[in-house]
């Protein structure tokens, strides 16, 4: 297949609205908060800044340079860069992690598709004990989580079947805006309220002395799940980029995007939680069980707000939710279609049922079955498994491949498009895949290890 049957995105405006469509999701509006609630608030956010400029960054810039110059899905981008070495595993890698993601992420998303039903029908109106009751008897139903994750699936399917740009880009342009303003509506709401303020500092003041190597991981794990980095997800969509991209711009525009965003959402959540007096601390399920009632009691005054505001918030939700599932489903579908010669729409379905089971499997994991692997749930091993070893693993070895093994030149002509761009952030760019981020990953691996 020649690279214009491929497909690319048709500019700038769509380059980076598709790709942070591709960042901006679950992972900021549901994980970013829970995550930050559990490991100590604004302590947590300042060590995940650091792993976003430190090592997201030039993270994504290696994605984005041996995607460009592959120009086909990930497997054969880094296979080309090689010169047909093993490199090509670590696009297996990736390739594979998505997968797993795709397939938990799905549950996730298909609460949220229900809770947007639920929320239309006015069924999440009643006291907390009500609305943590729901959630109980919806997530351990046989049934019903497990019907709208696969519909989430089969809804991504028919995006990503119509192609790069009349599906992705087109999902993207539209969902991106609506989401951004969705976001900013209900922050402003959620400031407004008695006692909000409390919820704010929680956001914005460190306390260091609750550093600890688990913290550590876990904001390493979230900065590079948020960022969509080391699944070669990055990789697939910089081969639909233009030769003219600027890819240093492109990667600090998503990177600092999806920043804002995760921030937006704690403010979206914290301060509301803080006027009703809930924990932030609530974990995974913070969003489904605390949150429709801390709609309801904030906005207890003035019931048609509580009622628009909780109805936009999970619309916000499955946007948000679907542009990343594009993207992940996007990586293995291209993967197919380029190296098994098959049809798009067949590929595409090939993914669809291995995510649909993953998916199956992960949901009756914290619902109907017991279904455990090392003590955890499913779900929540998939969720530990990618996000805090198979992406900071697979970030890693592309900085290492990028860094060490493909030639200085050929580097240095994607970073600065042949030539034509400013070179001053290369050196800097080289010096943090070469050593920074290779060393702090391992550290922070081996730190959990227990080994330093
Ligand atoms: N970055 C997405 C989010 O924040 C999740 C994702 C991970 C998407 C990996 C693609 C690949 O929700």
């Amino acid at each position: 297949m020649n690279n214009s049957d491929r497909g690319s995105f048709s500019g700038k405006i769509a380059i980076v609205l598709a790709t942070a469509g591709s960042a901006v999701g679950l992972g900021n509006v549901w994980r970013f908060p829970y995550m930050a609630g559990e490991n100590g608030g604004a302590t947590f956010i300042v060590i995940y800044f650091v792993c976003i400029l430190l090592l997201g960054i030039p993270g994504m810039l290696s994605e984005f340079i041996v995607g460009r110059h592959g120009g086909s899905n990930a497997a054969r981008s880094y296979d080309k860069m090689s010169k047909g070495g093993l490199w090509r595993l670590v696009g297996y890698l990736g390739i594979l992690t998505s997968l797993i993601i795709l397939g938990f992420y799905a549950v996730v998303a298909g609460w949220c598709l229900q809770y947007l039903f639920a929320s239309i029908a006015g069924q999440l109106n009643g006291d907390a004990a009500y609305v943590k009751d729901y959630f109980a008897t919806f997530s351990s139903d046989a049934l019903r989580p497990v019907l709208w994750g696969v519909a989430f699936v089969v809804i991504t399917h028919l995006v990503v079947v119509r192609g790069v740009r009349s599906g992705i880009e087109r999902a993207s342009k539209l969902l991106m805006p609506i989401l951004l303003i969705l976001l900013i509506v209900i922050v402003i709401a959620s400031c407004m309220l008695p006692g909000a303020m409390e919820g704010v500092w929680f956001l914005l003041k460190p306390d260091f002395s609750k550093v600890t190597g688990r913290v550590m991981l876990d904001a390493l794990g979230q900065a590079f799940f948020s960022l969509s980095l080391g699944t070669a997800c990055l990789c697939t969509y910089a081969s639909y980029y233009a030769k003219e991209t600027n890819l240093l711009y492109a990667a600090g525009q998503i990177a600092l995007l999806d920043t804002l965003i995760a921030i937006l959402a704690g403010l979206m959540i914290f301060p509301a939680a803080a006027s009703v007096g809930v924990n932030p601390d609530s974990g995974p399920s913070l969003i489904f069980i605390t949150l429709p009632s801390v709609f309801q009691q904030a906005f207890a005054a003035m019931p048609l707000v509580g009622y628009v505001v909780g109805v936009m918030f999970y619309a916000l939700l499955v946007f948000a939710a679907l542009t990343s599932t594009i993207s992940m489903h996007e990586i293995g579908t291209a993967f197919f279609t380029e190296e098994l010669h098959l049809p798009r729409r067949r590929s595409a379905w090939v993914i669809t049922i291995a995510a649909s089971l993953i998916c199956i499997f992960c949901s009756l994991s914290v619902g109907a079955c017991d279904i455990q692997v090392m003590g955890m749930a499913l779900l929540d091993f998939c969720d530990q498994l990618t996000a805090n070893f198979m992406l900071p693993l697979g970030g890693m070895l592309t900085c290492l491949f990028v860094g060490w093994f493909v030639p200085k030149a050929l580097v240095k002509d994607e970073f600065t498009n042949q030539g034509t761009l400013n070179h001053r952030f290369f050196e800097l760019y080289l010096f943090a895949v070469r050593f920074v981020c290779p060393v702090c990953i391992v550290m922070i691996f081996l730190h959990q290890l227990g080994v330093i």
